[in-house]
């Protein structure tokens, strides 16, 4: 959490009932959805990091990607900087994303699947450079480049090797250094360090945030571990199955979770106080997670959870705001 309190910046991304489902083929010719992301409200502030958490499958990388409409939302709205970006109820008649484009970037969760490996380091950061006309003359273009691949603790000598040559951790610093080529203002952080190593995963972070606090950069940061966001985060939203659940400060979501699905994923989380360790309850789940194909009517939540009543199966909780800056959608908050 780079740079103190960012609770009264001004709100950089506002998401409003977000939707976004991919279309499958079912049996017999009929038509399915996966309904990957079910209307998601949230905003993101200037200069904050937001930590998006949840299982593997809830929905993270698609929303992540929907908002930069690298997937195309199937309804909702999505405002960036004041400016509609997309708004479901403009049908196919939606904004050109391109001045959009340098300003929102995303880091990839797989580094070496996202540099393309018949390009030198050079080519991959220029190329980015060049789509947004980023530099005039040939010489700045060989600078600025160099200039990135220094930013991100590589060399300028490095530039014509190739994805290969380097570790999954000097991968990520690529990707990192093509993301900031084109003086991006919002990153999607797709767990930009799940894939490397424990011994270099701290590195990549505390690059990330000094660069945040330098650049000024927003990061949604998306992590299947709480933990691994909690110390980053300024603010963290926890998704089940396509939907938001619960959307809090930090420090608020960890000490004070609302909803029993944040309590469940906290309850798993390792205490080193033992004192308080003993106040925390491991909660554990029953059941798999559903299909977000054919999910549970009502609160997506309630075959597993453990204070379902019958409401719960058939109506959608509403998402509101349960305190002051801290929201949940849940029928018994
Ligand atoms: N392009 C796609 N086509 C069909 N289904 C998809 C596609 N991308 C993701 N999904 C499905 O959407 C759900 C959410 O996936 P994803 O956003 O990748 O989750 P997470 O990032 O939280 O692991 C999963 O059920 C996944 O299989
Ligand atoms: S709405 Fe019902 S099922 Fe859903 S989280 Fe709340 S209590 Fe559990
Ligand atoms: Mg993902």
């Amino acid at each position: 959490m780079a740079g103190g309190d960012k609770s009264n910046n001004p709100v950089l991304l506002q998401v409003e009932n977000l939707k976004k489902y991919f279309p499958i083929q079912g049996g017999k010719g009929n038509a399915k959805w996966v309904q990957a992301v079910e209307s998601v409200n949230c905003f993101i502030r200037k200069g904050e990091t937001f930590g998006l958490v949840g299982e593997s499958g809830c929905g993270k990388t698609t929303l992540g990607r929907t908002i930069l409409r690298l997937h195309e939302p199937t309804s909702g709205k999505i405002i960036y900087d004041g400016e509609v970006i997309y708004d479901g109820a403009n049908g196919k008649n939606q904004p050109k994303m391109l001045p959009y484009r340098r300003k929102m970037q995303i880091i990839f969760q797989d580094p070496s699947a996202s540099l393309d490996p018949r390009m030198t380091v050079g080519e991959i950061v220029g190329e980015a450079l060049d789509i947004h006309n980023m530099c005039k003359t040939k010489e700045e273009r060989t600078n600025r480049i160099n200039e990135l691949l220094e930013t991100v603790g590589l060399n300028a000598e490095q530039s014509n090797r190739y994805p290969h040559e380097f570790s999954g951790g000097q991968q990520q610093r690529i990707g990192i250094a093509r993301a900031l080529a084109v003086n991006p203002e919002f990153i999607v952080c797709d767990e930009p360090i799940s894939a490397l190593d424990v011994s270099i995963q701290s590195q990549i972070v505390n690059m990330l945030e000094d660069m945040q606090e330098e650049l000024g950069l927003t990061y949604l940061f998306i992590a299947h571990d709480i933990s691994v966001v909690r110390h980053i985060s300024d603010r963290i939203g926890v998704m089940y199955l396509g939907n938001m659940v619960e959307l809090g400060a930090s420090r608020e979501l960890y000490d004070n979770p609302l909803h029993p699905y944040t309590k469940t994923l906290l309850s798993a989380v390792p205490i080193p106080d033992p004192e308080v360790s003993k106040t925390r309850q491991r909660i554990v789940l029953e059941g798999d997670i559903p299909s977000p194909i054919n999910p549970p009517s009502g609160c997506r939540f309630h075959t597993r959870c453990p204070y379902a009543t019958e409401r719960c199966k058939q109506e959608v909780p509403e998402w509101r705001e349960i305190e002051p800056d801290h929201f949940a959608a849940c029928h018994i908050l």
